[in-house]
């Protein structure tokens, strides 16, 4: 007798579903938070959203009442927080049992990421001492020494504009990638079409397509022992490629530093100096750390850092007062064609206030990383259990309406009010010991990017064919790192004093 592949398929999903359904079933000693009511089998896994999950989850929660959502499908719960004091009672409070990692089977396994990308660690030894060393290259005591770096990215930055407006979110991300290279590895990049970038970009674009094609592996880790002729199991096949480029994009540059160093010609950079400070007691994980543990700036800052500053292009077009409000207080504090520097920050509180607006409006994690409890834990009388993916809701803690009126418009001044209730939303890098420790660099590359972008240039809806303004769509894309969907818009130089100082800058 002969199967069809999609006999064994079905054959396949069942027995999982059913070894699933027996293994450690027990009764729980509360309930389980609220949550949709799921099928017989599959339980609510056709609850579970594939596309703006953090619209999706909110909107659950506001259907069953409830800030906290549960969800459960081939043995798995998962726990949805879609409020701040959720999020911070457990992730923060009790962050010893929420700070572990899932482990995502696609990503660990398939592309051999689980060793060294930061975010995908279990907690534990080994991220304790990854993190530790990151941090002490990242905390905002030191990342005064990435100033000059910025500066001269965000000159280029500039340059491009003035030269080619049109391509701007190319030369956004250009100039996050620049200096996020530059940070780790002291590589000067191309100006325009760096190579460096080109290949990271695409090996990243390898851990997109695991989580998406790849997904099956983490739903039903022992699929992964499947040939990748099996029904399903397709994506092993690609995943040898996307696991070649990511080692490539990990590899190459400390190549290149390690090279720069034995001829004594190194610029300083966070992989040099990790590497100079390997001596011949270090251990073989001490010298992997050196040579991985810098791809994690680029992995990390590459798409956050860049979809926020292209989300402050919409925001400036789409509220042009909010740009006008913004440029006027940097003429009065600076004179009109200055370019602000890092000293100005506290002289400038409505663009301080636009910085953090952006973080909320357009949060680049609207669902952070998802965590793995690691203990039983009851919370408001429900009970989680052990193992269960726990989700950040950040898009929907940052749109509550009770936090900040009017969520989806894009308004500075809720900041600048002190009887407000809004405050720095510190949830956009997420929460307890997992928090985004890139912050501090983000901050100030974001803050000088639409500092300078403000000084000089005025952000405009691009035309129709009759002439008239067409302003985008106030629209994000659905993928784990949200920025705009792409768009066209007028950029030009404000005046012909703002256009000279953009002249004036030197490159090297
Ligand atoms: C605007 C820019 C950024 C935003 C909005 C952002 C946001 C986040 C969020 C929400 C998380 C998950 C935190 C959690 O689990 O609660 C995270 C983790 C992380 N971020 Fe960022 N990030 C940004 C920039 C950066 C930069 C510049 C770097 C590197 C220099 C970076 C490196 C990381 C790393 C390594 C993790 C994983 C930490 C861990 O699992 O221990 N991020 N970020």
């Amino acid at each position: 007798m002969s199967f069809t592949y999609s006999q064994l398929f079905a054959a396949s999903l069942v027995s999982v579903i059913v070894y699933r359904l027996f293994q450690r079933r027990r009764r729980p000693p509360l309930p389980f938070p609220p949550g949709p009511k799921g099928l017989p089998l599959i339980g609510n896994l056709r609850d579970l959203p594939t596309q703006y999950q953090w619209l999706n989850y909110e909107k659950l929660g506001q259907e069953i009442g409830s800030d906290i959502v549960h969800l459960k499908f081939l043995g798995t719960h998962l726990v949805v927080l879609n409020s701040e004091k959720a999020a911070n009672d457990l992730l923060e409070k009790r962050s010893s049992i929420y700070s572990d990692r899932p482990q995502l089977k696609a990503l660990t396994e398939l592309l051999d990421a689980g060793s060294w990308v930061l975010s995908l660690f279990p907690y534990g030894t080994k991220w304790r001492t990854w993190h530790k060393a990151f941090y002490a290259h990242l905390q905002p005591s030191v990342v005064h020494r990435y100033h000059a770096i910025e500066t001269k990215a965000n000159q280029q930055l500039l340059c491009n504009l003035l030269d080619t407006p049109q391509e701007f979110l190319k030369h956004l991300r250009q100039m996050v990638g620049q200096t996020s290279l530059s940070i780790a590895y002291g590589i000067d990049v191309d100006p325009r079409d760096d190579p460096n970038i080109a290949l990271a970009d695409e090996a990243l674009q390898g851990i997109y397509v695991a989580q998406n094609k790849g997904r099956i592996f983490n739903y039903v880790p022992f699929f992964i022992h499947f040939p990748w002729w099996f029904p399903g199991a397709g994506f092993k096949k690609d995943a040898e490629t996307h696991k070649r480029k990511l080692n490539q994009c990990r590899d190459e540059p400390y190549k290149a530093v390690k090279r720069a160093l034995e001829e004594n010609r190194a610029t300083p950079s966070i992989a040099a100096s990790m590497t100079i400070d390997l001596s011949e007691k270090s251990t073989q994980e001490e010298t992997f750390m050196a040579r991985a543990l810098p791809s994690n700036i680029y992995a990390g800052s590459i798409d956050t850092t860049a979809t926020a500053v292209q989300s402050f292009v919409l925001a400036m077009v789409l509220y042009p007062e909010a740009q006008k409000r913004a440029q006027e207080e940097i003429d009065s504090v600076l004179g009109h064609g200055h370019l602000p520097g890092f000293g100005d920050e506290d002289a400038l509180p409505y663009l301080k206030a636009v910085l953090y607006e952006l973080l909320r409006w357009g949060p680049p994690g609207p669902l952070g990383i998802p965590r793995r409890l690691t203990e039983d834990d009851v919370y408001n009388g429900y009970f989680f259990p052990a193992g269960c993916l726990v989700i950040s809701n950040v898009w929907a803690i940052l749109h509550d309406p009770a936090t900040y009126s009017e969520p989806s418009k894009f308004k500075p001044e809720r900041f600048l009010d002190s009887t407000a209730r809004a405050q720095f939303p510190e949830a956009a890098f997420g929460f307890g010991r997992r928090k985004c420790p890139g912050r501090a660099l983000a901050w100030d590359v974001v803050w000088l990017a639409i500092a300078r972008m403000l000084a000089v240039f005025e952000f405009l809806p691009a035309k129709d064919a009759d002439g008239r303004p067409a302003p985008p769509a106030q629209e994000f894309t659905s993928q784990f790192s949200s920025g705009p969907m792409p768009f066209e818009c007028i950029i030009r130089p404000r005046s012909s004093t703002a256009r000279e100082a953009v002249l004036a800058l030197h490159l090297d």
